[in-house]
């Protein structure tokens, strides 16, 4: 008899029921497939969720980001702070939008940006603080905010995977001039592809439409082309599912607090593994990954590692290769020191998180984790 290899665990993986297939046959049926009925209530309830005016639905995350800086004025010449240690869509959106990324180390805690070094970075054409909140876990809002304010810099919140996430029981993504949020599969909102511009002001939201439609937006009625144009709409179908996604958002985030709590208490007292800190009184976590961080292993053992576990059907990955260490991006940034990012990066690595994870599962990812460790020599 040939053995069966264990069910495969993957990194993500996004769940649907009879609401998501009723909600494609209702787009089915209604022959509109672009520009109708879901993209406007998506829109609205996004902003609902964040408690914004308005939303403007476009085809990714980080074209959304690239639209929420060039709506704000910033291009070429304007320096945009954001930190290295993110996916590298953060990075791409500031360089498509013409504008100069300037990299800010991170808090080795929270893994975000750090505010001191935030501060620090700020110069003569610093016009913008691109602000991600890695993982789902909210930036410092409070001190990022005031910083703003102080220098009339702009803020843009990168929540492309944090839907949901609280900062003082506010969602993430309202506080900005604009949110931006992303629902890639991996999303705790899957809509297969897509992103969410939310902001308060309505000369944004307009200027947003306009970008993502050729320069025009339908309901001025002119189809008069104003401005730069790209062709970045989001479809009734990615609206549709993303609708369903959103109106489980709650129920699902509780079912991924309930995941990470059982990695926390299958992991913890293991002195090799490094914990992610567990939410604060300002902080609730829309929990996106289970990141956890080596002790005392190099990073070739890290990789060797995430290999071990993926050929034991567990999908992990090094989340994240800092941005300014990939190739596209190594030799702008040879010069930049961002000690703690080159640290976390050399020794994280993002186990699966979902919401549909059992706790066998989660049991079977921590023993196959730590197996791999014992066998894995020490730096
Ligand atoms: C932190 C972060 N920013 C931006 C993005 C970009 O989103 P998209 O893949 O939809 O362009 C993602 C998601 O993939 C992300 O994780």
């Amino acid at each position: 008899m040939p053995s069966s290899s264990p069910e495969p665990i993957p990194l993500a993986h996004p769940e649907w029921d009879a609401a998501e297939a009723e909600a494609l046959q209702r787009v089915l049926h209604s022959r509109r497939w672009s520009g109708g009925e879901e993209l406007a209530a998506f829109e609205a309830e996004m902003a609902a969720l964040t408690g914004s005016r308005g939303g403007v639905g476009v085809n990714s995350g980080t074209v959304g980001l690239q639209f929420a800086l060039q709506a704000l004025g910033i291009g070429p010449g304007d320096e945009v702070l954001t930190v290295s240690y993110t996916f590298i869509g953060t990075l791409n959106a500031i360089l498509n939008a013409g504008a100069t990324p300037v990299l800010v180390d991170i808090d080795p805690v929270t893994l975000n940006v750090d505010p001191a070094a935030l501060a620090a970075a700020i110069g003569p054409r610093t016009r913008a603080i691109l602000l991600v909140h890695l993982f789902g876990r909210p930036a410092d809002l409070d001190a990022v905010l005031a910083l703003a304010r102080r220098h009339a810099l702009r803020v843009v919140e990168d929540a492309c995977e944090a839907p949901g996430a609280r900062w003082r029981g506010r969602p993430v993504g309202g506080f900005g001039d604009a949110g931006v949020f992303g629902f890639y599969p991996n999303k705790p909102i899957a809509a297969g592809e897509g992103g969410m511009i939310v902001s308060d002001r309505a000369d944004l939201l307009a200027a947003c439409r306009r970008l993502r439609n050729q320069g025009t937006d339908p309901r001025d009625g002119s189809w008069q082309a104003e401005g730069a144009g790209y062709s970045a709409r989001l479809s009734e179908w990615h609206a549709a599912l993303g609708r369903v996604q959103l109106h489980r958002l709650e129920a699902d985030l509780a079912r991924r607090r309930t995941v990470a709590e059982a990695y926390r208490s299958a992991l913890q007292g293991d002195d090799r593994i490094e914990l992610p800190a567990p939410e604060s009184a300002e902080a609730s976590i829309a929990w996106f990954t289970f990141p956890i961080r080596l002790r005392g292993f190099d990073t070739a053992a890290r990789d060797a590692l995430i290999e071990r576990l993926r050929g034991a059907g567990i999908g992990c990955a090094p989340y994240f290769r800092p941005a300014h260490t990939v190739p596209p991006l190594r030799a702008r940034f040879a010069e930049v020191s961002l000690p703690v990012t080159d640290d976390v990066g050399a020794r994280c690595i993002g186990l699966p998180l979902f919401a549909a994870l059992r706790g066998d599962q989660v049991e079977r990812v921590a023993k196959a984790l730590v197996r791999a460790l014992d066998g894995l020599a020490r730096a």
